[in-house]
Order: C-alpha cells, then structure tokens, then sequence
C-alpha cells in the first residue's frame, strides 16, 4: 500500500512499511538531514517537525517527535522539517536565535526552530511568552544556555502580537515566519485521496510507548494504526457523562474547555504529562494499555472511577470499570483481538473535588517517581463517596481500594485523614529501583496524599496538623 503525504513542498507516495518511523524517511529516503536524532525515544526534541492536517478546512499544525511516529499516522497531511521553513533568507525564527545567539553546536537549533515556527502558526490573539517557552518544553540544549533561546522566544512573541487574526497564514508568509507555499497546503491535502484503515494485530495510537519499547521489532510487526481512525478522536460531554474516544490524545484533553470547567488545576495537571510534541501524538488508550503503573493519565482516570468500553473484530462490546482492568504486572483484562474505543465517567460536579500529585526526578519530561490522584463528593463536611489511587508503588497502577472505602460516608477531619494514610500504607508494595526506595516511596505518597487534603480544603487543613 502507498503512504501519501506532502513533505514540505513535494508530494510523496512511498511503498515502504507503514511502520517507517517519519524520522527515518526524512533523513535517509527524502535525503534531508536538518532533522536530528538525538535519542529516538522522545526525550531531546531534535528531530522535531510540524504535522499539518486538514480539518474542517483549516489547516491546523502540531509540533510531533518524528523518531516516534510511523508514516502510516501522517498519511493525507503535511509533513514540515526545518528546510521546510527555510526562505532564501533566515526566517524570523531563525533570526530571533542568531539575534540573541541562541545557537553554538547547532545540533538541537533546528528542532527549537520548528517547535518556535509551530508556536508562531498555533499562536492566537494574544500570544504570550509562557505560551512561547511551552512550545519549546520537549527541546533540550546542551551547550547554549536556555537564557539566549528564551530571549529569541520574547521577541518572537512581541512581533506575532502583530499578527492578523483574519488572515494568519498570509501574515505569517508575509512577515517572513513561513515560505510561501504554506498557502498552497490547504487546497494540495485535498485532493489526496482517503485510505480505508490500515489493519493489523498489534494495535498502535500515537507510537510513544511502542516505538519507545519494541523499536527493534516494530518494522516486523503487523501493525494495527488506530491515530486516525474515524469515530476514535474526541472529548465529549452529554449529561454531565464525559466520553472520550480512545485515540484523543493528550493534549485533546488538556485543551478541552469542559474539562478545564469541571477540574480544578487541569491544565497545569496535564502539563505535568511529557511534552508538548509527546502529548500532541500520546493517545488516552495508549496510556491505559501500555498499563505502565505510574502512566499519569491511567492515575487520573482511576480517581474518576472511569470505565473503559472494550470492542472486538467482530464488533462485541463490552465494559470494564479501570479499577478492574489491571490483573498483574502488564496483565489486563484485555483479549488480543480487543481495542480499547472509549474510556467514559462522570464529570465532577459542583460538589466533588479532585486533586493529582506527581513526582518526578525533574519538573517537566519525565515520568512519575510516585503519582496519585482523588476524586471526592461531598455534602458539607461528609464525604459522600472517595475514588484514591496512586503509581509507583505496586505492579499496576493501583487503584486503592481500601483507603477509598474509609473515607467514603465519614466526616471529613484530621483523625479521619490519618487513618485512612495509614490504610493506604497497608495496600502498596513499592520497590526500590532507579527512582527510589522502597521507604521512600512509601513516605513520598504519605506526604502526597496529605497534600490533596491541603490543597482541595486549603482553608480546612494546615500541614503541621497532618504530618
Ligand atoms: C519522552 C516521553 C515522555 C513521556 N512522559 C510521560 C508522562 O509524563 N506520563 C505518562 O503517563 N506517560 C508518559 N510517556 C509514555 C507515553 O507517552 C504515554 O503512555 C502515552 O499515552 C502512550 O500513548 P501512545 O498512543 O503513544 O501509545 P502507543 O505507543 O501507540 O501504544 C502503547 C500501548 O498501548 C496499546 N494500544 C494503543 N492503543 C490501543 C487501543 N486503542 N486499544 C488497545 N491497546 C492499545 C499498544 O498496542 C501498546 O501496547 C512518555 C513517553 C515518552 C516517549
Ligand atoms: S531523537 Fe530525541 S526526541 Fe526524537
Ligand atoms: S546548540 Fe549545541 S546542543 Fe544546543
């Protein structure tokens, strides 16, 4: 079968796997070797492109870790590397680095300079630096200093706050952020005609978790690549029921603005989940079934008490709360000619209230050392019903039975807090490993679950009346 995409300014039609990592036909089929590899696992941000598609008519592009994603997810869209972006002069991105002498090596240059033309096309009425630094939050330098990248990064800002709401794309050829055959993608992308779904055994989302551990095999499986299957890609509420389809990604679910409404902290929660070019491709199903104990979205979802709809190649649907999916280390309740195509709960109330901790070795690009999240309603001071779990500190991301039900039906206080910590002392069995151990993630979740008390009733609890 054919893989049809447009990179850069060329249409391309290839015959090669479908499993093809983007990263390797840039370099090595297209001959364009602008775009780095650093780590092929997601971690250094240099081979970063931008990924347009055509949705509803409007272009709408993403930065994306092209050493985790199969030609097969890019098919009918637009594929951008940094000698896409190139004029026949620097482009003001390029201009912005060289002003503030963003750039030594030069290695990682090309990856900041798409993901910062990516912030320039993404960017809406009121751009902000915050918005700018974020966009470069999966690039990592080692030898400039970030000081010189975020200055080119403000005055990037300060010139996109010129840009014409009604005509962005023009604006940006005009001003030297894009060439000028940006304008011609729209109309290019529709003509490439639809694919029926690319079946297979294995399925495959976004690529971040498989592409990361079975890279030598994944040549050699027969992928099944549900990204763009129809009917899998979106956050929906109805009656107060939150659906979201297994293929939305993360940040589908960061910037949907019912979520946001309904949970406190959301964004800032979500932003603690990779980066902005992993969350752009990392799938809500990928993270459930790869059933890594401290996926943060798994974690999240738990304390929803979500349920996740289960179908079959025969069209059998059946399903699952989460908190009985997992059945051992990898285990789930899960057959091989399953997929996950829904995953649904009920969207906090008024009443409820949520809170999620993560810790990680570093802020921002890495994952959980021990995570745990809440769900809580309540009537006054009574706890109605209590949803807790926590990673990091069993084989599966756990979620915590017991704890849950000691705090359901009680009135809220001290004494109650503190017994039901040390209930959850007695449902976890952490290791010690690279992250940490043992004593030290029993203490760190103690420390965390005191702290969704401190900052969900930050009027209620001092911390000196917990520890
Ligand atoms: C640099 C980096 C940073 C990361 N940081 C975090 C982090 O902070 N927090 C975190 O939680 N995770 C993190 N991850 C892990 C990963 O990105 C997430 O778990 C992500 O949600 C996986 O989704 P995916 O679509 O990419 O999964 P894929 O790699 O496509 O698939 C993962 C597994 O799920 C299966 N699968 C996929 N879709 C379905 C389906 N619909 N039905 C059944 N099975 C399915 C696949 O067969 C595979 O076994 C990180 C990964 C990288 C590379
Ligand atoms: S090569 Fe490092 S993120 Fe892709
Ligand atoms: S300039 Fe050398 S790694 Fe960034």
């Amino acid at each position: 079968m054919m893989i049809t995409f447009l990179l850069n300014d060329r249409l391309i039609q290839t015959a090669l796997s479908p499993s093809t990592t983007v990263l390797d036909f840039v370099r090595y089929e297209a001959d364009l070797r602008g775009t780095k590899i650093g780590c092929r696992e997601g971690d250094c941000g240099a081979c970063t492109v931008l990924v347009g598609t055509l949705k509803d008519d409007n272009m709408e592009y993403m930065s994306v870790t092209s050493c985790l994603t199969p030609i097969a997810n890019v098919y009918g869209k637009h594929v951008v590397t940094v000698e896409g972006l190139n004029l026949d002069h620097l482009n003001k991105v390029q201009q912005a680095i060289v002003n503030h002498s963003g750039t030594q090596c030069g290695f990682c240059t090309p990856g900041f300079v798409v993901s910062l033309c990516g912030y320039a096309i993404t960017s809406g009425k009121n751009p902000t630096y915050s918005e700018a630094i974020s966009s470069i939050d999966g690039n990592i330098c080692r030898c400039t200093g970030y000081k010189s990248i975020e200055r080119a990064a403000l005055e990037i800002t300060s010139e996109l706050c010129q840009k014409d709401p009604a005509h962005p794309m023009e604006w940006l050829v005009s001003k030297g952020f894009l060439p000028e055959y940006f304008l011609t993608v729209r109309e290019r992308l529709s003509s490439i005609p639809k694919i029926a779904d690319i079946s297979g055994k294995i399925p495959v989302g976004g690529g971040t978790d498989l592409y990361v551990q079975k890279f030598d095999d994944v040549q050699n499986i027969d992928l099944k690549y549900l990204f763009d299957r129809s009917g899998l890609r979106s956050v929906h509420v109805e009656n107060d029921l939150c659906t979201i389809s297994s293929s939305s990604t993360v940040t589908d679910m960061m910037t949907s603005e019912s979520l946001q409404r309904a949970i406190p902290n959301w964004l800032d929660s979500m932003k603690l989940v990779s980066s902005t070019p992993i969350r752009n491709i990392a799938t809500v199903a990928g993270n459930l079934a790869n059933a890594s104990p401290i996926g943060d979205l798994t974690i999240i979802l738990l304390a929803m008490n979500a349920q996740i709809t289960l179908a079959n190649e025969n069209g059998m649907i059946r399903k699952v709360f989460l908190k009985d999916f997992y059945k051992g280390y990898k285990k789930m309740d899960m057959q091989d000619d399953e997929i996950i195509i829904e995953i649904t709960f009920d969207l906090p109330e008024k009443n409820t209230w949520f809170n999620f901790e993560k810790v990680c070795k570093r802020q921002y690009l890495d994952i959980a050392t021990v995570n745990t999240a809440i769900g809580m309603t309540m009537n006054h001071d009574i706890i109605i019903s209590a949803h807790c779990s926590a990673g990091g500190v069993s084989p599966v991301p756990l979620y915590l039975r017991k704890t849950s039900s000691v705090l359901s039906g009680q009135k809220l206080s001290v004494e109650l807090i503190r017994r039901a910590a040390e209930i959850l002392a007695t449902e976890i069995a952490p290791i010690s490993d690279v992250r940490g151990s043992s004593e030290y993630k029993r203490l760190l979740l103690r420390q965390l679950f005191y702290s969704h008390f401190i900052n969900m009733f930050p009027f209620m609890f001092e911390l000196k009346e917990l520890i």
